[in-house]
């Protein structure tokens, strides 16, 4: 995917109210660091919104809206 920007993204991991969640909850609760998300293929952002609704009870991104693409392009920088 293009045109995402890791360091946005690493802003958005640590944001509880992304996907308009009321949980206090972030990624980073249970991924802290990113850590496990190094070996992440397949359909990340599909994976991202599942995390989202279901984790954060949030609203799915959209796939081309740009938090989507900043959250994309921070978890594949993680990869080793
Ligand atoms: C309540 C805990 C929780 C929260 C909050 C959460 N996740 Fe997850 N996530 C999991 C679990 C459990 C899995 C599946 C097991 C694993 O791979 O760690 C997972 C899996 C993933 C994976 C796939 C990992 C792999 O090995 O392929 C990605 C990518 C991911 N989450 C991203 C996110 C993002 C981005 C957010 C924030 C929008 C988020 N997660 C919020 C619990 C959470």
């Amino acid at each position: 995917m293009q045109g995402g920007d890791a360091e946005r993204g690493k802003t958005l991991f640590t944001d509880p109210a992304l996907g308009g969640s009321k949980s206090a909850k972030s990624c980073n609760t249970c991924h802290p660091e990113g850590k496990g998300l190094e070996n992440t293929g397949g359909d990340i952002a599909g994976t991202i919104n599942a995390c989202i609704e279901k984790a954060l009870g949030g609203k799915p991104l959209a796939a081309d809206s740009k938090e989507m693409k900043d959250l994309v392009a921070y978890i594949t920088s993680l990869k080793k």
